[in-house]
């Protein structure tokens, strides 16, 4: 079994400061790496920044930069990004570094020593805010505007010559592909999308620019640029040092297993993107998933529509571990999700204060008071204990599927569900009345200790901090976070003295 994985986020456009809806296909991609991670894989996570095009060539201009100041800066800041959300990440790659540059013209000579592409004229609409081209039947006209019916942006009329594609001959192979590989597109419902988006018929695709100079240009035409989609997705390339193909990195990590991305660039991923691989002979990767937008008011969270949620001012006032919670578990993956502060402050107060902190203070409390927090051999499960402690190795298997699957929401339903469960074993147990009893008493702590234990585990990819804090308990670090280490009931040493932690997340208070 190849045991590596290698999951990349989008690669962001540095046009304006990031916001909550990069955070959350950062914090997720973050998630399923350091899940992968504790089960044991080699994995590379790649993120980074898409820094050529008409778009961000307009931004920097309107801020009175080059483009290449323009894009460091912001670049930057996206970068520092990565840090502020504690991300796994192992790279961070620019479009605009020689590494990248030297890998898309690679990829655009390949295709044109294939055959795959041809000079032409392109007359039609263009998107600069999506950076699409779109036909007639995907535009509509609103308040004298012409607009792009799927996205809402503004499309200009295009009249140049162009490089194409040919992404008509493609069609069969796609669908086929397609069929080959049921999980490529996830969640279902985008699938479905995809493969009606393609059985409509694909026109050839516009794949240079003339018209402004800010790209990679075209190895064998420097009148033009090469399209910055084509341009961006080699990025998932570059990174694993293509075209060296014979380099570790790429001998290791291609295929990727998972591309995160969000559902408004699905196309490019799941037609644009294996049409140009299959063309050039490499292999596709395995798979895509779109989750859904964050909303702000039931609109998709953009700086264009003015309703940005700054995760900076979120994690200053809340925390980053409560914000990566929040994101993971309200956001039902795949679906969108309309985020607000005071949901946020809900779910602090219900799942992370009252439910995990106020398990892990009430154990490790009763435990210094009763055992000086020093936990003892002397135990013996009941099959009340065994029942609980085992519900972790009966559902090893389902929990491995979930995060396979990318069913994060059952994934965390499960945590929910057991923390409920070992907050009402306490409870039920009523160790304050065992104290005579030194074997039950010990027991029923040892079992909540391992409960809290195997929780955490589960918890670290969502909130990693957190998590190293608890384990801290058991004088533990994070090379004893491992996946397999939940179907062990008797993973703690019996002999040792816990250390005391603090409180985990406040209980917010509201005033009315
Ligand atoms: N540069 C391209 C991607 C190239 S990948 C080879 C791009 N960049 S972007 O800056 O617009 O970011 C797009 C991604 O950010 C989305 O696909 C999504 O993953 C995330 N999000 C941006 N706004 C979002 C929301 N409001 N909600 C959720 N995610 C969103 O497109």
């Amino acid at each position: 079994m190849k045991n590596n994985f290698y999951i990349t986020t989008p690669i962001y456009y540095p046009s304006a400061n990031p916001h909550m809806g990069h955070a959350y296909s950062s914090i997720v991609a973050d998630f399923f790496a350091r899940f992968k991670k504790i089960q044991g894989y080699k994995v590379f996570y790649l993120t980074g920044t898409d820094e050529h095009g008409q778009k961000i060539e307009t931004a920097a201009k309107n801020n009175n930069k080059n483009p290449q100041e323009f894009c460091d800066d912001i670049s930057k800041i996206f970068k520092e990004l990565t840090k502020i959300l504690n991300l796994s990440n192992n790279d961070f790659i620019r479009t605009t570094e020689e590494r990248h540059k030297k890998s898309a013209e690679n990829i655009w000579k390949i295709l044109e020593k294939k055959k795959e592409i041809y000079l032409s004229k392109y007359s039609g609409w263009y998107s600069v805010s999506d950076e699409a081209f779109y036909s007639e039947d995907e535009i509509v006209e609103e308040n004298g505007k012409n607009i792009s019916k799927q996205s809402g942006s503004l499309v200009e009329w295009v009249e140049e010559e162009s490089y194409f594609f040919k992404l008509s001959k493609w069609e069969k192979p796609l669908l086929k592909f397609y069929e080959d590989n049921p999980k490529f597109i996830l969640p279902e419902t985008r699938k479905n999308e995809v493969i009606s988006f393609v059985k409509g018929g694909l026109k050839d695709l516009s794949i240079s620019r003339k018209s402004f100079k800010w790209g990679i240009p075209v190895p064998t035409n420097k009148d033009h640029v090469m399209y910055v989609w084509l341009d961006a997705l080699t990025n998932y390339l570059s990174a694993l040092n293509y075209p060296d193909t014979k380099n570790e990195l790429y001998k290791n990590f291609w295929p990727a297993d998972l591309h995160i991305i969000g559902k408004d660039i699905l196309r490019f991923h799941a037609v644009y993107w294996p049409a140009f691989l299959l063309a050039a002979d490499i292999k596709p990767p395995k798979r895509v998933y779109g989750h859904g937008w964050i909303l702000s008011g039931d609109k998709k969270m953009s700086k264009s529509k003015g309703n940005i949620l700054d995760p900076l001012e979120i994690i200053k006032i809340y925390g980053l571990d409560p914000l990566r919670y929040y994101l993971i578990k309200e956001v039902s993956f795949g679906n969108d999700g309309n985020i607000s502060e005071e949901k946020l402050e809900n779910c602090i107060n219900s799942d992370l204060a009252n439910n995990y902190g106020n398990l892990c203070q009430r154990v490790i409390s009763f435990c210094e008071k009763n055992m000086n927090l020093q936990i003892s051999e002397n135990i013996e499960f009941n099959d009340y204990d065994n029942l609980e402690l085992s519900s972790f190795s009966k559902n090893y298997l389902n929990i491995s599927n979930f995060i396979d699957n990318q069913d994060i929401n059952s994934y965390i339903s499960f945590i929910v569900d057991r923390l409920f469960s070992a907050n009402k074993y306490f409870n039920d147990q009523e160790p304050w009345k065992k104290k005579n009893d030194k074997v039950r008493l010990n027991t029923i702590i040892y079992t909540s200790l391992e409960l809290i234990r195997k929780i955490t585990i589960l918890l670290y990819p969502i909130i990693p901090q957190t998590s190293l804090k608890v384990m801290n308990i058991f004088n533990y670090t994070e090379k004893e976070i491992t996946f397999d280490s939940i179907k062990n009931n008797n993973f703690i040493k019996k002999d040792i003295k816990l250390t005391k932690i603090g409180i985990l997340f406040k209980k917010i208070e509201k005033n009315d």
